[in-house]
């Protein structure tokens, strides 16, 4: 495994890879889990090449964010990458990706404006800007995202497709604790008993999943409930929408491939989840 720092080595390196061999790319911002590993191990399996990235992206977080205590432990994250024999991992410095001044900015009218980009705007600006640079200096066939992030999916299929960039994304499953959590790094956030609060995102969405499959199609019966499941944890709803997967639009009527997402807080930890609203496993 081969670690590289500088953009202009990553860049350098990318372009030396022989034509006919595919390139995987994992982007991350490191604090690893089986979440992440498990992106590795589809771009392992399915590419000749798996690079890894990990980089805090601070242009993505709001000024009252937790860009500060973001979780980071470097030499763990090498050590569980080492494991899932990553070909190289690109960890860069903030004052090389953005030097001061910085211009240039990508924007995905929209999709970036509706459900976390309401709550976080700026949000997805940053997210595309950062991920447009990453796709430049790596050079990936397919870059491995996870559902968790079901709306940056969707910004950013978006962008590489109106942009006329050739990466394309695999989508991969939602990798859930035992008990029904989503992982993610901010669940290190999450002690005593927020940790079992947090429950209540997996148990909505279970909840909206069996009124769907027991024939219930209004939407705001489905929602209520989630509610109400949320507020009797202790936790503060930021939004659940039953959405079109592609538009990201509100249905009226919930269909087969509608998607329920939401963001909930537990007490100032904010976390996200979604899942098809039609009666598959969670
Ligand atoms: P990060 O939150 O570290 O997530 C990196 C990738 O791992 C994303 O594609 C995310 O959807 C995926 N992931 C996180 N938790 C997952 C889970 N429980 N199951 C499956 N996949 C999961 O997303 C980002 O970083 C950043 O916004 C980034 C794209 C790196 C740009 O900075």
């Amino acid at each position: 495994m081969q670690i590289i720092n500088s953009p202009a080595e990553m860049q350098a390196i990318s372009r030396a890879w022989a034509k006919g061999k595919s390139i995987g790319f994992v982007p991350t911002m490191g604090f690893l889990h089986e979440g992440h590993l498990s992106l590795v191990r589809e771009s392992k399996h399915n590419c000749d090449i798996t690079v890894v990235s990990i980089f805090v992206n601070p242009s993505q977080f709001g000024a009252n964010e937790d860009l500060v205590s973001y979780p980071r432990d470097m030499k763990r994250d090498l050590e569980l990458l080492e494991g899932c024999k990553a070909d190289y991992v690109f960890c860069p410095e903030a004052s090389d990706m953005y030097p001061k001044p910085y211009h240039s900015w990508v924007n995905v009218d929209g999709l970036s404006e509706v459900l976390c980009g309401a709550s976080r705007p700026g949000h997805f600006r940053g997210v595309a800007t950062v991920v447009l640079k990453l796709v430049n200096l790596v050079k990936p066939d397919y870059m491995y995202m996870g559902e968790k992030d079901f709306q940056q999916v969707a910004v950013l299929n978006t962008m590489l497709k109106e942009l006329n960039v050739l990466t394309r994304i695999a989508s991969c499953p939602i990798v859930r604790e035992p008990d029904g959590l989503a992982m993610s790094s901010r669940n290190t956030y999450l002690t005593g008993e927020a940790r079992q609060q947090a429950l209540c995102l997996s148990k909505a969405i279970f909840n909206a999943k069996l009124m769907y499959k027991e024939g219930c199609r209004n939407v705001n019966s489905i929602i209520t409930e989630c509610q109400s499941i949320i507020s009797s944890h202790g936790g503060e709803t930021d939004y659940i929408k039953i959405v079109n997967p592609n538009t990201l639009l509100e249905e009226l009527i919930p269909k087969d491939d509608s998607r329920i997402i939401l963001a909930v807080k537990i007490g100032k930890t904010r976390l996200i989840d979604n899942a098809s609203i039609t009666p598959d496993t969670l």
